[in-house]
């Protein structure tokens, strides 16, 4: 009797671009992700952190390359894609938070925060898929999103908005994209220990709302968020489309 045979979750022979890769939970899916087979891409602004991620990679015999630039300057983008073979592997991970009550949020953060975690994520998957469907090929792209695209919370407004949007992108993604082998999925994280969240952490009130709602009692680390990319990018997953993978401890459980 020949049984069935659990497909691949690695993702050898593909080009993986991961941004945000600098730090924190991007730079844990980039290592997910090499260490899975991936050649992959860190992108992030701060070159000096890339080389020491890369150098690190390299180190362990993963394939790594950096792309110091900033993912809302456009042309940047364009001209750094342009210049290298499609990516079979999208993570858009690079994301900003400004934690503020509602009736004090500044417009100007309202901007910054759609500008990077909509707008910039929105124009890069448009590019990303643009290259595959032209080499007819198909990919996988991922969007770290947020448990914040599934409920509201305090002083984050802004944020919560932005991540809703990433949801919907996903879906709308998804059902465009299917028909030409590129599945869009989310990973919603709730709150992961990473520079992003020390000022919220630091705050006792904060902290102590925090682990009310955690039904597992912890915060999460960036480990917890690493089996999740390389599943939704490797063959394993290969019938999931337009949906978001919560790694919420159980927040949204209620
Ligand atoms: N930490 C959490 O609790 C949590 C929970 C749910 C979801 N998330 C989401 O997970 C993602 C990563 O969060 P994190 O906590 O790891 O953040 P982080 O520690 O602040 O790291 C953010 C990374 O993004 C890069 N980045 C920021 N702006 C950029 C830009 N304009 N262009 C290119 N790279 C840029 C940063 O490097 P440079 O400053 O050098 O550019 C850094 O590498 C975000 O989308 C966030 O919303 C986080």
């Amino acid at each position: 009797m020949s049984l069935p045979r659990t497909p691949s979750f690695r993702l050898d022979r593909r080009r993986a671009l991961v941004t945000g890769a600098g730090r924190g939970i991007g730079l844990a899916l980039a290592c997910a992700l090499a260490e899975a087979g991936a050649a992959v891409t860190l992108c992030a602004r701060s070159g000096d952190e890339l080389n020491r991620a890369v150098a690190a990679l390299r180190e362990r015999g993963d394939e790594a390359e950096p792309l110091a630039l900033d993912i809302t300057d456009h042309g940047a983008v364009e001209a750094a894609l342009a210049s290298r073979p499609p990516f079979d592997i999208l993570v858009n991970n690079a994301g900003m938070n400004r934690p503020a009550p509602f009736v004090d949020v500044d417009l100007a953060d309202y901007d910054r925060i759609m500008g990077l975690n909509v707008r910039a994520t929105y124009a890069l998957s448009q590019l990303v898929a643009r290259g595959l469907v032209a080499a007819g090929k198909p990919g996988a792209i991922i969007h770290v999103s947020s448990q914040m695209g599934h409920v509201g919370g305090v002083d984050r407004t802004v944020y919560a908005a932005s991540k809703h949007a990433v949801e919907g992108l996903t879906k709308a993604m998804a059902i465009e994209l299917g028909p030409k082998g590129i599945r869009v999925n989310s990973i919603a994280p709730t709150f992961i220990r990473t520079e992003l969240t020390a000022s919220t952490f630091a705050n006792p009130e904060r902290l102590a709302w925090i682990r009310s709602k955690i039904k597992l009692d912890r915060i999460g680390e960036v480990e917890d968020v690493m089996g999740a990319a390389v599943f939704l990018a490797s063959d394993a997953a290969a019938l999931i489309t337009g949906t978001s993978l919560l790694i919420d401890g159980g927040w949204t459980a209620g």
